[in-house]
């Protein structure tokens, strides 16, 4: 294979009528643009579309919401087995092996997109309840009412969420939803077409959204800017990482080479929301990070990097920030595997063999070393 091709670095793998990445910074779901859909819509909107191809009426949304609403709360089953996790289980393994559990309590009669529907209705519980359970806290149940960021805040805090801290997570949902052939869809994508089930397809692609060089940066950005500590020390720090060919988690993308629109988007709302709280202090730092990684690489900052310090001004623990991008974009994998299934094709690509050939099998009383 081609070096270029490494990764399969722009290599077109099949189609696609879900999402529209272009390099030069746009982002369209299902041809709607994502900065029209972050100002106007909600998450429950968007799934929605992602979900059952187009925006909802006012009763078809009704009708969703109450749906989630109904296919919130966790079987018992499946909060027992939560009860069993340790502590120092990462947020992403536990919401992974959840997910599994899942399809192994749940009746397995409905059609595919009522699973998926029905995960990502749980997805909320899911999180803040095994982040609970696993400090100390009690479970608490979630709401028939209001949306997922409502319910998760509300289930994370044990109390009544800030509507516009609701928003802005909302907000966050919407652009973590879908990205074309990233490599957690494309995993998921890869194990659905093997026709095995939804529950299997989705906690492959949390496994693999997992890693830092994917939805995992997020939690590594906010973390990179803790250490930084002050505005005064960004550059110093950026630059000996640099200089230690170290990556700085947060920055460069594949698909796009002159920005990406949701870090735009998101890194004014982190403004606002930061603007005169002892919060601004990240942004701050992040800022400055972004002047040397564009002085010394040309890299712009992706989706995760302003994530880190609006879900930090927003009091969620860093830990929960991939599961968090997990619960939003659980849309966009079960909406690509349901286009998978419509027209399915086992993926099965093909590797140039690079080892050698001829070798003939060596008893192993004479076999050296
Ligand atoms: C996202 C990412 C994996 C894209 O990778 P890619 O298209 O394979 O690009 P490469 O990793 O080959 O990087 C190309 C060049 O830019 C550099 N680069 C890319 N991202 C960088 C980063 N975050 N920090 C420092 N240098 C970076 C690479 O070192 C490489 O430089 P070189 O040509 O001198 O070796 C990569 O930018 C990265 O690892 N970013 C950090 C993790 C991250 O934020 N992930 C979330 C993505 S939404």
């Amino acid at each position: 294979m081609a070096e270029e091709n490494a990764g399969l670095k722009g290599v077109v793998v099949g189609s696609s009528a879900l999402s529209d990445v272009e390099e030069q910074g746009s982002l369209i779901y299902r041809g709607y643009d994502i900065r029209d859909l972050a100002e106007h819509a909600t998450y429950e909107e968007v799934a929605h579309l992602l979900l059952k191809g187009k925006l909802p009426s006012q009763k078809e949304l009704y009708a969703f919401n109450r749906e989630l609403g109904m296919r919130r709360s966790l079987p018992k089953e499946l909060v027992k087995a939560m009860e069993l996790f340790r502590r120092r289980a990462h947020p992403m393994d536990m919401l992974r092996t959840s997910v599994s559990l899942l399809g192994c309590v749940e009746k397995n009669n409905t059609d595919t997109l009522t699973k998926a529907i029905d995960i990502l209705a749980k997805m909320p519980a899911l999180i803040a309840n095994n982040w609970r359970l696993t400090h100390g806290k009690s479970y608490v149940a979630p709401t028939r009412s209001n949306g997922q960021a409502w319910n998760f805040l509300y289930m994370l805090k044990d109390e009544r969420p800030d509507e516009d801290a609701v928003k802005l997570l909302d907000t966050t949902l919407i652009l973590y939803a879908e990205h074309g052939f990233n490599a957690s869809t494309f995993a998921a994508r890869v194990t659905a077409s093997t026709l095995s089930d939804i529950h299997a397809a989705i906690t492959t692609g949390i496994g693999t959204l997992k890693g830092p060089l994917h939805g995992g940066a997020n939690e590594k950005a906010m973390a990179m800017l803790k250490d930084i500590g002050s505005v005064e020390k960004a550059e110093g720090y950026v630059l000996k990482k640099l200089a230690e060919h170290e990556k700085i988690m947060g920055f460069g993308h594949r698909e796009y080479k002159s920005g990406d629109p949701r870090a735009k988007l998101l890194k004014e709302l982190g403004r606002k929301l930061t603007d005169g709280t002892p919060n601004e202090k990240w942004y701050r730092i992040a800022e400055k990070v972004e002047e040397v990684m564009m002085r010394e690489k040309q890299l712009f900052p992706n989706v995760d990097f302003p994530c880190g310090y609006v879900y930090y001004a927003l009091g969620i623990p860093i830990e929960l920030y991939t599961p968090l991008f997990a619960m939003s974009r659980v849309a966009g994998w079960s909406a690509h595997i349901l286009e998978q299934l419509e027209n399915n094709t086992l993926i099965r690509p093909r590797s140039e063999y690079s080892g050698p050939r001829g070798l003939k099998y060596v008893a192993i009383a004479e076999r050296k070393g």
